[in-house]
């Protein structure tokens, strides 16, 4: 008799803990991105059988679910409401492709993504917005993110592509998670007679890089820069025999 009643309080815990998340938690409602949209937000991450997708807020798992299937990805979708990860489960079971995927029943926020190699997104702006510093802090630099509708205010994307399925219009936002290059970087040219020191001081703001290269006396602003991921590319105009040459310099 004690059992089934702390069987039920369980159950009818559960129930309002379920109720709850719902209420409290659920970001943005679920809306399904087209599966044409899908195949494009996959296509232009480069996604391949290499990687590992996470789908921020599943809804039905398709995301995962064709990565899998079209790519042979491997696949984790999130999702607070349970009864999307019902669906998301069923429908890799349908695709047979439960061996590569899986669905948590989890809050976005509290999601440790560290493994992905692609994260996607169809939030709103306003959550993209809050999910960026989690992007920027926890996911390795050369991951790829991309998202259905909703940019990243000053996180400017790599690509942008605009799409229409069934009438409606979608664009598709592509970023790649920059690496931290901001502090002070010294190195002496290995193939040169004379051993010339440079120091160079970087700072940044996501991917758009700022810098000045100190040697001996001189100093140079960096041109062209380009970090992408963890490659960092940057030219130097520098004065050889009174003349400019410009130096281009490539690191990982
Ligand atoms: C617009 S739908 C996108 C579904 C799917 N990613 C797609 O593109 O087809 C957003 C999904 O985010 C889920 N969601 C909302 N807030 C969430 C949160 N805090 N953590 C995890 N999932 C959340 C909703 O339940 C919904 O299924």
């Amino acid at each position: 008799m004690k059992k089934l009643f702390i069987g039920l309080l369980c159950l009818l815990l559960i129930f309002l803990s379920s109720a709850a998340v719902q209420e409290e938690d659920l970001e943005v409602p679920f809306v399904p991105t087209p599966y044409d949209v899908v195949a494009k937000m996959l296509r232009i991450a480069g996604v391949s059988k290499d990687d590992v997708v996470y789908d921020l807020g599943c809804g039905d798992g398709r995301i995962v679910i064709m990565a899998a299937e079209k790519m042979g990805a491997r696949g984790v979708g999130v999702d607070i409401d349970p009864e999307r990860i019902k669906e998301s489960r069923e429908n890799a079971i349908r695709a047979k492709v439960t061996d590569r995927v899986r669905f948590l029943q989890q809050d976005l926020f509290k999601t440790d993504i560290s493994e992905a190699t692609v994260v996607t997104l169809y939030l709103t702006e306003e959550v993209n917005l809050k999910v960026r510093p989690k992007l920027l802090r926890e996911l390795k630099p050369g991951t790829r993110v991309v998202s259905n509708d909703f940019d990243m205010e000053e996180w400017e994307p790599e690509k942008t592509l605009d799409v229409t399925s069934d009438y409606e219009s979608y664009t598709i936002y592509y970023w790649v998670v920059p690496a931290n290059v901001t502090g002070t970087w010294e190195w002496i040219m290995p193939d040169s007679s004379v051993k010339e020191r440079y120091i160079l001081q970087l700072d940044q703001r996501f991917q758009t890089v700022n810098g000045i290269v100190a040697m001996d006396t001189t100093k140079m602003i960096i041109k062209d820069s380009k970090l992408l991921g963890d490659r960092l590319q940057f030219t130097i105009d520098k004065k050889v025999k009174g003349r400019i040459e410009t130096m281009v310099f490539e690191g990982f």
